[in-house]
Formats: C-alpha cells, structure tokens, sequence
C-alpha cells in the first residue's frame, strides 16, 4: 500500500499540487490577466508549493501566453499545464511548458458512465484508447524526466474495476502520476479512501498517485485527507479554496492539518513555508476579487479572534486552550505599527519580506513611493497598510500603452437629497475627453461620467456588476481598497467579468482607479480577442 519510489519520488513527502490558476481560476467571473497569473505564481514560489498548475494553453491564447511565461520565469517548481485527451490540446500544452525547469504535463479525459455517453458520446474502450495515446505522446515529446499526469475525470462516480484498468493502461503508457479527481464533490471520505486505497494497491509501486476533491458537499479537505492516509502521495489543492461551483479542497487546510496532527500522518509531511498561507490568500482574494469568509479555517479574519470572555481569559493564560496553532505559523504576525516617513528603502523590503513579498529594483522604487505619500495621508502606516499597497501594485503590473485610458482629474458634486454631479477628464486611445454624468451619489455620477467620455470612443462602456469597499484598517484616515467587477455594455449580462481595483485614502478616488482599472482590463481583452 505504498508508491514507494514512484517516478523518484520520496514517499515520505507530500507533494502540493497547486491549481489555483487553473481550477481556481474556472471559478465565473475569478479570471486574472497574465500578469495577476504571474503574481500569484510569485507567491506560490515562496510559498514553497511543489507543483503550480499554470493554466490550460489550449482554452484561449491568452491562456498559452501566460503558462508559458510563468514556466519560462518561475524556477525551483514543477509547471503544469492542463490537456484532454483530443487533439491538438496536448501539443499546445507541451509548447507552452517545454521551457520550464520541470515540465508536468496533465492530461484528462471522462471515465464515468454519465459523462461518456452523454458528454463526450464515447464507449469505455474508445476513452482507454485516447488516454493512452495522450499520454504516450506526452512522455515522448517531453522525455522520460518530465511528469506525466493522467487523470481519470469523474473518477468517483467510475466503475471501479474500469477506472482501475484505465489506470494500469496509462502507467504502461507512461504516466508517472495518476490522479483520482472527485470533480463534483461526490465522495464520502471513508469510501473515497477505500477507493484510493485500491488504486495505490494496484499501481502505487510505479506511479505517484494523486487526489483532485471537489467541495459540493463541503467534504473537499476531508476526502483529501483521507486519501492521504489511503497512500495518496499528491494533494491538489487551491489557495482559498478558489475553484468551480463550491471550490476546490483549500491548499491552506490540508497543509495545516497535516502540520497540526502529524500522529495522524505519521511521516507525512509537505514542504509548504506556511507563514506565507496569509499572503497568499490575500493576494488570491485580492486579484480575484473573491472576499474570503470570516469564519473560513485558517484563513477567515475570525480564523484566530476570540470574542467570549471565557475563550480570551483562556488564551491570555495560555494560548494552547483554544488555538490548535499560532497565528504566526500561517503568517500573521500580529504587529501592527511598522514603517514611517523617515524608514528607508531597506527598512522597507525587509518589513515586506517578513509579510511574505519579496520586492526588488523598480517594484521596491515604486512601493518606496506610495508608502512616503501614504506616511504624509496617515498617521500610522501598519503592516495592512502595506500588503494593501503591494496588492494594489501587483493588479496595477500590466504596462501602460497608448491604449491606457488614464485619468487625468475629475470633481463632483454631492448634497442632501440632490443628484450628485461629475465631470472627469481622461487620455482615451491617446485623446483627451472630458464629460459629465449625473447620478445617485458621487461614485455613481463619476463612473456615469466616465462611461459618456469612453463610450463614443471604445463603442462600449463597462456596465457595474459588484462594487466593494474594503477600509484597509480602524480609523477615519484609513486607505480604502475598492474591489469594482464590470462587464462590457456591448455583451449580454453573462459577458465576461473582468475585476478592478483601487487604493487610496480618498474613497472617491479608489473607486474611480478601480472602474478605470476593470475597463483596461475589458479593453485588454477586446485587443486579445481582435488579434486572435
Ligand atoms: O475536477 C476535475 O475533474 C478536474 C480535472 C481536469 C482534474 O479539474
Ligand atoms: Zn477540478
């Protein structure tokens, strides 16, 4: 019952797939640019992960483009890219990765019942067949050092007996890791591990065997666990549990508790550095603009408060009464006062890298910038403060083209019971615009404003799907951080979403830097679209 030695690997690792930019990304309206994809990738670097599952080169241009630049720019981690099993969907993927230091090729097809007769209209024998030659063709295109993954879609609702022979049949193809999917979130962790248990059984000695759990059920994280203790030496997980429908088993979960209760995983351990568990998720829930919950494990901002005075007199005499870990294991370090007017550029990228980012050269420059002016807003520049500024520049890094709407000013008027009135003025495809709009407060006359200067322009406007604000810390000079999802006027309202975001102590101001910030990212993607 053990994959000893399976493709070189150390059985007595956990090895952390993560699949934040792939299946997370899946989740509607959670889609980043190339860019986010690349700061997120950043972060799983230093966040130690083994394997991070880039994307799936075939779905759309843009999709290659940013596998392929983080398999060119990330280093010390595996990338992988997603294929099915049909043509040209595996070249592209292989393409996409051949330059990363450790290319993993995932290859997928549906085994069950119901998604071969009615999805794919495919006999059993026709999806061996194509599982097969997929995976022949990966591990001959990328050689016999590279990882190839099959997984076996649906796998929990597959005939056993089947799904064992599909199996066999891709580790004599060539697979070195085989991946038992719980795509909709079907499993129950005790029949689930027994299912794992007989995989490992029949091809554990020659192949890694992984685990890929859905949420459905809210069992995601127990189903892996489970699996764990069934032999399954491959976790694939999302940061935040980010991912289709109810989401994916959360990266953050099963690290900790594989950390937390290590006699229940004897010998079992992943090489995740969890004091960067918070910046990643605050980065994932940032770029994607998905709040996390507050009572969310590990992660939620009550994750580690106590509110009964009972609990707070216990963890006052002793934190171990009612903390299972310490905030700082997950990376919070609890300080808050940090840096000032007179810190240095040092003394800032060494604050930045106890948050967990790592900032050098022009990115160092620019945070630099933003910190003195924000010292100058603010009486107290805290460590939220901070990470809210390396956030903000991180969905800010695509570069700046001609094509950038900027603004240039903007005012507005507002009073008790009147419509608010805007004027804005703005670069549009080189040109200044100006125009007013009216509406039912200052942010809604603006952002009216703002689709008057654009729209004769662009020949759309981005249409409002959610706007939130965020008060990055206590206190009435706090920054503001305005997450702002929108839609172009031009698509029906399941178009696209794309997410905005601004910062400023001045709320008015973050929100008009978010709109303008999700209508580039629409005007990316209209660019995208025309080229290919
Ligand atoms: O949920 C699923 O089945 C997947 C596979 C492609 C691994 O995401
Ligand atoms: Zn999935």
């Amino acid at each position: 019952m053990s994959n000893v030695g399976a493709a070189g690997w150390d059985p007595r690792r956990i090895r952390v797939f993560d699949t934040t930019l792939r299946d997370g990304e899946q989740a509607p309206g959670a889609g980043l640019t190339a860019e986010e994809k690349l700061e997120v990738a950043r972060q799983l670097v230093r966040l130690n992960v083994d394997v991070i599952e880039a994307g799936f080169p075939a779905a759309s241009p843009g999709d290659w483009d940013a596998v392929h630049r983080i398999a060119m720019e990330t280093r010390g981690v595996a990338v992988a890219a997603l294929a099915r099993c049909r043509d040209g969907d595996p070249q592209r993927a292989v393409e996409a990765i051949r330059v990363a230091e450790r290319p993993h090729l995932h290859v997928f097809i549906a085994t069950s019942d119901i998604h071969l007769k009615h999805k794919l209209r495919a006999t059993r024998e026709e999806a061996l067949a194509a599982a097969v030659q997929w995976v022949r063709y990966g591990r001959k295109a990328l050689g016999p050092d590279a990882e190839i993954e099959f997984s076996a879609e649906d796998a929990s609702r597959t005939d056993p007996e089947y799904l064992l022979r599909v199996y066999e049949a891709v580790v004599d193809a060539g697979a070195s890791t085989v991946n038992i999917p719980d795509t909709v979130g079907y499993a129950i962790p005790s029949e689930f591990g027994r299912l794992v248990g007989a995989v490992v059984e029949r091809v554990g000695s020659e192949a890694v065997v992984s685990v890929h759990c859905h949420n459905d059920l809210g069992l995601a994280t127990a189903n892996t666990l489970a699996a764990v203790q069934a032999g399954a030496r491959q976790v694939e997980v999302t940061i935040n549990g980010l991912g289709e429908r109810a989401g994916n088993a959360s990266l953050e979960e099963v690290v900790m508790s594989l950390r937390t209760r290590p006699t229940q995983f004897p010998d079992l351990a992943s090489r995740v550095s969890t004091e960067q568990i918070t910046a990643a998720s605050r980065l994932v829930s940032y770029l994607t603009g998905f709040v996390v919950q507050p009572n969310k494990a590990v992660v939620g901002g009550n994750a580690f408060a106590h509110e009964s005075g009972i609990h707070q007199d216990g963890v006052i005499k002793n934190p171990l009464t009612y903390e299972i870990m310490t905030p700082q294991s997950v990376g919070l370090s609890g300080s808050t006062l940090s840096i000032g007017k007179l810190s240095g550029r040092r003394g800032l990228q060494g604050k930045l890298r106890q948050l967990g980012h790592e900032l050098e050269g022009e990115a160092l420059d620019t945070a630099y910038r933003e910190v003195i002016a924000l010292a100058d807003a603010k009486k107290e520049v805290t460590d939220a403060d901070l990470l809210a500024i390396v956030e903000q520049l991180a969905s800010e890094a695509a570069p700046v083209t001609s094509d950038t709407v900027v603004l240039q000013g903007w005012s507005v008027t507002s009073s008790h019971g009147g419509r608010s009135q805007g004027s804005v003025s703005l670069t549009v495809a080189g040109e200044s615009v100006s125009a007013e709009g009216a509406g039912n407060g200052p942010v809604d006359a603006l952002f009216g404003a703002v689709d008057a200067a654009v729209g004769p322009v662009l020949g759309w406007h981005p249409v409002l799907a959610e706007y939130e604000i965020r008060a990055v810390t206590a206190g009435e000079d706090a920054q503001g951080q305005v997450i702002v999802r929108c839609r172009r006027s031009s698509e029906g309202p399941d178009g696209p979403v794309q997410t905005g975001h601004g910062l400023s102590t001045n709320i008015i101001e973050a929100s008009l830097e978010g709109y303008l910030s999700a209508l580039n990212k629409l005007r990316d993607a209209v660019v995208r679209e025309v080229r290919a």
